[in-house]
């Protein structure tokens, strides 16, 4: 029976249970450390949890960390590693919150989970070695995939909402691609513009039907970038999601955007008149 740490717990794994929704599966929005154990001793435990306080701050998660430091011996022991090798694994979540990307209240508690099991390295990564290849690191890139390690957005949002923000517009080499959970559109000289899609960002539905709208509206509209030193010019903005649908973007940091938006409005109208026309 392997035994696990969860919560300041130590207790039989399958009787180990996390809510569906703890932010580290929601989002990915957690830290970890493995560690060596080499015959039962925990190695460079300071190191990894000099490390893992580290990632722990970057990441503003709040989880008490000294007595932490007796669970991998305890793991261990409980799981009869003693005087052998093994590794033992610590991750650490924001906690249980209702789904949202902002950060939960200060009351929710960090969920901390441990577990340690045999291990011995393949001789073979020894001898002969082991063969790789060369790929793009492509890691926090793949924009376009819907996955659920959202940490990135996350992060992101809560810079927004900390600047008393509703969300935050994320910018790549000098293009606003678009928002931590949504699609951005702006309006220039009355023409429509959002990002063309790539791998840097996801192929919202709401946008493709905000383009689709646009064309059977005859609003012009253009899949291009929009850079960041444009935004100024904007006669508006608006952000598109299956949350928000069609939300103007009233202000931009300090500055606020017209009240008066036409190009945004009329295309909420055909919104509300698609779901109403599909969604009878
Ligand atoms: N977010 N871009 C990002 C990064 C998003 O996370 C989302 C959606 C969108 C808009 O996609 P769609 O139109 O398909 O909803 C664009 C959802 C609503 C969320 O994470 O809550």
């Amino acid at each position: 029976m392997t035994v696990v740490y969860l919560n300041g717990q130590f207790l039989p794994e399958d009787q180990a249970h996390i809510s569906p929704l703890d932010r580290g599966f929601l989002f990915g929005d957690s830290v970890y450390e493995v560690i060596r154990a080499y015959r039962g001793t925990p190695f460079r435990l300071d190191e990894h949890f000099a490390r893992l306080a580290y990632s722990l701050g970057e990441m503003r998660i709040g989880a008490y960390l000294s007595p932490l430091k007796e669970v991998p011996a305890r793991l261990v022991a409980e799981n009869g590693l003693e005087g052998k090798d093994a590794l033992v694994y610590l991750q650490v979540t924001r906690g249980a919150a209702p789904r949202s990307h902002a950060f939960p209240p200060p009351d929710v508690k960090a969920t901390i989970f441990g577990m340690a099991w045999a291990f011995t390295p393949n001789p073979a990564w020894r001898d002969p070695g082991v063969s790789v290849i060369l790929v793009p690191d492509f890691r926090w890139s793949r924009c376009d995939i819907k996955v659920t390690s959202l940490i990135g957005n996350v992060l992101a949002h809560q810079r927004a909402v900390d600047a008393g923000a509703h969300e935050a517009l994320l910018v790549r080499d000098g293009a606003v691609l678009e928002g931590t959970l949504s699609s951005l559109f702006a309006v220039f000289e009355g023409e429509v513009r959002t990002a063309p899609l790539s791998n840097y960002i996801l192929p919202s539905i709401t946008r493709s039907v905000t383009l689709e709208l646009c064309r059977a509206g005859d609003i012009p509209v253009r899949e291009a970038p929009i850079y960041d030193h444009e935004v100024p010019q904007a006669e508006e903005l608006f952000i598109a999601s299956t949350t928000h649908e069609l939300s103007p973007v009233c202000a931009v940091g300090d500055r606020p955007l017209p009240p008066e938006r036409p190009v945004t409005e009329k295309l909420q109208r055909l919104f509300r008149e698609a779901v109403e026309r599909e969604c009878a």
